[in-house]
Formats: C-alpha cells, sequence, structure tokens
C-alpha cells in the first residue's frame, strides 16, 4: 500500500478502506509516513469529509494506537465528561466534584491548554502542590475510595492523536468534523469510561462556529460512544461570550469554587447542573434527569459538593485551605479596570476575542513551551445583555507583567459591543443529542 494513492483517493472523494484507515495510522504511530503526506491527508479529509464508518475506524485505530486505561478494578459506572473547549469554560472542576458527591464515579483524564486559556490541568495547578501525574495503581484506587481522581493524559495515550493534532494545528485542517469526532473519542474511548457525557459548544469562541454544525459533530460523537458500547450523550451549548464572569487559571478556580458554594453564576451552574444531571442518571445515581438536578442541587446547598473538591485537592497533595481563602490563591501584581465610555447595553461580548485578550495577559500559552501566569486573565462585569453607565467598570484585567496590559486591554476593549436597546437573551443549552435523536430546548 502507498501513502500517495490514499491521497489521491481522498482527494477524489472516495471512501477509504479500513485496511487503508489502519495503514495511515499506524504508520503515523511509528513515524514511518511524512508530515507533508499525512498533512496532505487530513486537507483531503477536510474538503472530502469521511462518512461515519471511516470515522468510526479512524477512531478505533486512534484509540489502540498507544495505551487504553483499563477501569475494570473500579466497580462503578465510571461516566467522564467532555467539552470541546470554550473561554471561561471551568466547568470540569465544577462538575467532577459534584457528581462525585452525589454518588458517581469520577476517573478523569485530562490536559493543558494551548491558545486562549489553560486546560483543567493549568487551572487545577492553582493549588499549589497538587499532584496531576497520578500513577496508574493510585488513579484507580482514588476512584474506589473517594469516587474521583483528576490525573494529566499518559504520554502513551493516543499518540497518533498528539501527532495529527499538533500538524491539523498548524495545517488548518482542525475544523473538520469527522476528524474533531475520531480526535475526541478516540481519547474518551482510551482513557476507560464506560459512559460519557458531551458539552459541544457553539458560537464565537468555540470550533463549531453554526448550530447545524454542532448538532452534526454532536451526532457523530454519540455514534462513535454508542457504536463501541458506551452510553453516549451530547449536548450543545453556546459559547457567543464566555461562561461565567472569569477568564484566566485562579480566577476562573475562585469562580468554580464560588458556584460549588451555589454562588456562582446562573449561566455556569445551569450547565454544570443539565452535564452532571445527564451524568447522574448514566452512571445509575439518578433515575431521570429531574430527579438528578434535585440531587445536585441538594449537593450544592448542603456543602457536600465543596467539600468533594476539598478532599479532590487534599488527596491529590494540593493545599486545601486555598478553597477556603483566597489570600493563599496567586495574585497578580498589576490590574487595570476597562471603563463604558457611554451608557447603554452590552450587544456583543465576543468569546474569541476576550481569550485572545486573556491569552495576552499570559493566562494561555501562545507556543507549547509557555509558561502561564496563573494569576493572569480577565474578570467581566458586564456581560451580553447587562444595562451599562457611563464610566462604570465593565471588567477587570490582572497580568504579572505591567507591559502586557495595554495591547490585552484594546483587543478587550474590541470584544465589546453597545447598543441602546436591550438585545434578546439566548437560551445557553440548545438541545440534547442521544441515541434517541435531537431534543431541543
Ligand atoms: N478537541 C480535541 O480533542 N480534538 C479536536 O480535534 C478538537 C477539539
Amino acid at each position: 500500500m502507498r501513502m500517495v494513492d490514499i491521497i489521491s483517493k481522498k482527494r477524489d472523494g472516495e471512501i477509504l478502506t479500513d485496511e487503508e484507515i489502519i495503514f495511515f495510522v499506524k504508520g503515523i504511530t511509528r513515524n514511518e509516513i511524512p508530515d507533508y503526506q499525512a498533512a496532505a491527508l487530513m486537507m483531503a479529509i477536510y474538503f472530502q469529509g469521511m462518512n461515519a464508518s471511516e470515522t468510526l475506524t479512524l477512531t478505533k485505530c486512534m484509540m489502540h494506537s498507544g495505551e487504553t486505561i483499563d477501569l475494570s478494578a473500579i466497580s462503578a459506572i465510571n461516566v467522564d465528561k467532555h467539552s470541546t473547549g470554550g473561554v471561561g469554560d471551568k466547568t470540569t472542576i465544577v462538575l467532577a466534584p459534584l457528581v462525585a458527591s452525589a454518588g458517581a464515579s469520577v476517573a478523569k483524564m485530562t490536559g493543558r491548554g494551548l491558545g486562549h486559556t489553560g486546560g483543567t490541568m493549568d487551572k487545577l495547578e492553582t493549588f499549589s502542590g497538587m499532584n496531576l501525574h497520578l500513577d496508574r495503581t493510585t488513579f484507580i484506587n482514588n476512584v474506589q475510595q473517594y469516587g474521583i481522581a483528576i490525573s494529566g493524559q499518559s504520554a502513551n495515550l493516543v499518540p497518533a492523536d498528539k501527532k495529527l493534532y499538533a500538524l491539523r494545528d498548524v495545517t488548518a485542517t482542525i475544523e473538520n468534523i469527522s476528524l474533531i469526532a475520531g480526535s475526541i473519542m478516540s481519547k474518551k474511548l482510551a482513557s476507560g469510561a464506560d459512559a460519557i457525557v458531551l458539552d459541544i459548544k457553539v458560537g464565537s469562541g468555540a470550533f463549531m462556529k453554526t448550530e447545524k454544525d454542532a448538532f452534526t459533530l454532536a451526532q457523530e460523537l454519540v455514534e462513535i460512544g454508542e457504536g463501541m458500547n458506551r452510553q453516549t450523550i451530547g449536548l450543545v451549548s453556546r459559547m457567543e461570550q464566555p461562561l461565567g464572569h472569569a477568564v484566566g487559571n485562579a480566577l476562573e478556580i475562585k469562580e468554580a469554587i464560588e458556584t460549588l458554594k451555589g454562588k456562582g453564576p446562573k449561566d455556569l451552574e445551569d450547565l454544570c447542573l443539565s452535564l452532571g444531571a445527564n451524568m447522574l442518571v448514566l452512571s445509575n445515581n439518578a433515575r431521570t434527569y429531574e430527579e438528578g438536578v434535585k440531587i445536585l442541587k441538594e449537593k450544592l446547598s448542603s456543602g457536600e459538593a465543596l467539600e468533594k473538591l476539598r478532599q479532590l485537592v487534599q488527596i491529590q497533595g494540593g493545599n486545601p485551605k486555598q478553597v477556603d481563602d483566597w489570600d493563599l490563591m496567586p495574585k497578580a501584581t498589576h490590574q487595570v479596570d476597562l471603563m463604558a465610555t457611554s451608557s447603554g447595553y452590552v450587544s456583543d461580548l465576543d468569546a474569541e476575542t476576550v481569550g485572545l485578550a486573556s491569552m495576552l495577559l499570559g493566562a494561555g500559552r501562545q507556543t507549547k513551551e509557555d509558561r502561564i501566569d496563573l494569576a493572569a486573565g480577565i474578570y467581566l462585569y458586564k456581560k451580553i445583555g447587562d444595562a451599562i453607565q457611563e464610566n462604570e467598570v465593565l471588567a477587570t484585567l490582572y497580568t504579572n507583567d505591567e507591559s502586557k496590559l495595554s495591547l490585552a486591554s484594546e483587543k478587550l476593549q474590541s470584544a465589546y459591543a453597545f447598543s441602546n436597546k436591550s438585545p434578546r437573551k439566548q437560551k445557553l443549552i440548545i438541545g440534547k443529542v442521544s441515541k434517541l435523536g435531537i431534543e431541543m430546548e
């Protein structure tokens, strides 16, 4: 078999056989295929797409390109959640302890971020000393004993995706539904989850820019999960503006803690309740979605959800006192307010631009090697639909590098748009996709 024939076949819109997909994934994993040929195939797939059967084969091959995690020693149903990523998305920090406090078994493999803000691993490093490189035995023991463990993905988890994702990132081939579906699901399946709840974002701050594409991706993800005998549900939610008010690692951790106290922003709490209730149903910890929401609300008001976060931080070597004492959190040496120059309403707050402003402050990485400033970020006091008065504070920018403030402020200013009329507020969650089909909210 020759790579050039596989590329030309896909370029011409033909369907690849299982053998051809296996040849490609094995070749890329063993470094036998040069980047230029792999990139050419990615571009051909980008334009011609793949059908459901090709996508499933790609996912399975990628899943088996490295180590797979065996969670069978854990007797409970392991339920995982994945977000396709967005700005200010701290749902995992809230959800993992929240659902674990309600009896779910959460064995979470997570990653770092490249771009706007840090990933869950970066955010959790706000807790000083937190070990996010658990060995397999500790990982499984913690899930069995405490119902929760969060660890970085091992270097050998889906190596084919590591190579392909890095290549797609620099060849403008990320935004293809089959490639995204294969990339996400190969990692979820290799991580050993029995059931998966997916949070598929749509809007300026997300990979999927239209609702149609987001639902198509959700359907592909659910089809792959169910095709691999994992109960899978996808929620499609808006990412036109950042989730919650905080963007940046320590700021997001504080907002997640407030949410676990039942005092978080409504959009973040609603999304966590919705994702969490689905997780409880899939893991047999609630009979219905409504019962799941009720249980989770009780865990928030009783303090059990927050206590589970303290426990998670403690058992993984972090300082649990930080959960209760903001003085122990990383602090920025410089901050500046962005002021409203006239009165009216916020009509737009472009998530992607806020993310870029936050990255300019040091909260995200522009290259893999960049060090994250945990204290850097943005707190958004005003979001879409809010009334504003001239000279009111719209947002505060934080950083440890003063030289970054002026460019980041300009960027953040350009994320905001204003109008004289109050804009129509839109629902955060648009719909749910399961093996039964699509249900719109
Ligand atoms: N997230 C992933 O893990 N992979 C993609 O391709 C896109 C988003």
